[in-house]
């Protein structure tokens, strides 16, 4: 596996698979690799030759300065996951690489998705994760890139920035990967204290809920939505929303809509979690 930190060393790694045919998939994260991004790492290499992995955190997509301060960096340790994992290749640029001079003047931006729920709670999170993803994916050039359902609407916006700008690479989603009690796997987890921890399952267990509400018929979304906030309140978190949308854009759903999905974000302790749960009414 190499480690490749400069861009132009990056460009002639990638310039040299591609001469001999190789396909490059890609798999961008900001790094505090868990099961959850490996297994992104697994389902890569069955879809290109040779596996990419960027590690950055991306200062412009935190809205909050003691955030980015806070989020752990542990390159080591995730280069031995990723080696384990079978990535040939990770990218681990700075940020005085990724924003010369401490900002760029371009920015990608995507109204629609990116001004809802987590929009709308982080505001300029969306612009900035748009933003990076578009200039990782002109670094790397990938034939497909891979990104999890945990952060549903993120994935539908570089899908929508995909379409929007015609760029030539496939986008695989991956479904959420769950610790054993049903809790999201998230970097965010290791801000728990030993009792939030305790506490944090109920969060996926309050969604799971709804989706059995709806499966039963119920249609009264915004009653369903307030009874699953007051559930998260009385178990100790501090919900942000819990809204039950359509799958497919993220709007309030009408009487006739089937693919859905309920998506979540709480305050536990200091740690904000999101988590959502597609389905698919019969
Ligand atoms: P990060 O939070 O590190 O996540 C990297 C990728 O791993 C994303 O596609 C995310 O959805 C996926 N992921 C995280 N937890 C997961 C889980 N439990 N199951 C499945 N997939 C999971 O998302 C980002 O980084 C950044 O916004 C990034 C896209 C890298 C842009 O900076």
């Amino acid at each position: 596996m190499i480690i490749v930190q400069a861009i132009d060393a990056l460009r002639e790694e990638l310039k040299s698979w591609r001469k001999t045919g190789e396909t490059i998939a890609f798999v961008p994260t900001m790094g505090n690799l868990h099961a959850g991004h490996i297994a992104l790492v697994k389902r890569a290499q069955e879809l290109g030759s040779k596996v990419v992995v960027s590690i950055f955190v991306n200062p412009t997509q935190f809205d909050r300065k003691e955030d980015l301060a806070a989020y752990p960096r542990t390159l080591a340790e995730d280069c031995a996951k990723l080696q384990a994992g079978g990535a040939d290749l990770v990218f681990t640029p700075t940020p005085a690489l990724m924003y010369p001079g401490g900002g760029l003047a371009t920015k990608v931006e995507v109204p629609g998705v990116s001004e809802l729920l987590e929009g709308a709670s982080r505001p300029g999170h969306f612009t900035g994760v748009s933003t990076v993803v578009c200039k990782l994916f002109h670094l790397v050039q990938p034939d497909v890139a891979v990104f999890g359902e945990k952060d549903f609407q993120q994935l539908m916006l570089i899908r929508q920035m995909v379409r929007d700008l015609d760029m030539d690479i496939l986008i695989e989603g991956l479904p959420t990967v769950r610790e054993a009690d049903g809790l999201a796997m998230s970097s965010r987890n290791g801000y728990l204290t030993t009792a939030e921890r305790k506490i944090a399952p109920g969060f996926h267990l309050t969604l799971g809920e709804v989706v059995d509400a709806l499966h039963k018929g119920r249609q009264d979304y915004a009653a369903l939505q307030a009874e699953a906030a007051q559930t998260l309140v009385a178990l100790g978190f501090r919900p942000d929303y819990v809204e039950i949308r359509r799958a497919l854009d993220l709007l309030p759903p009408a009487a006739n809509d089937t693919d859905l999905v309920i998506l979540g974000s709480a305050w536990l302790g200091k740690a904000r979690l999101i988590d959502n749960i597609p389905l698919t009414l019969k």
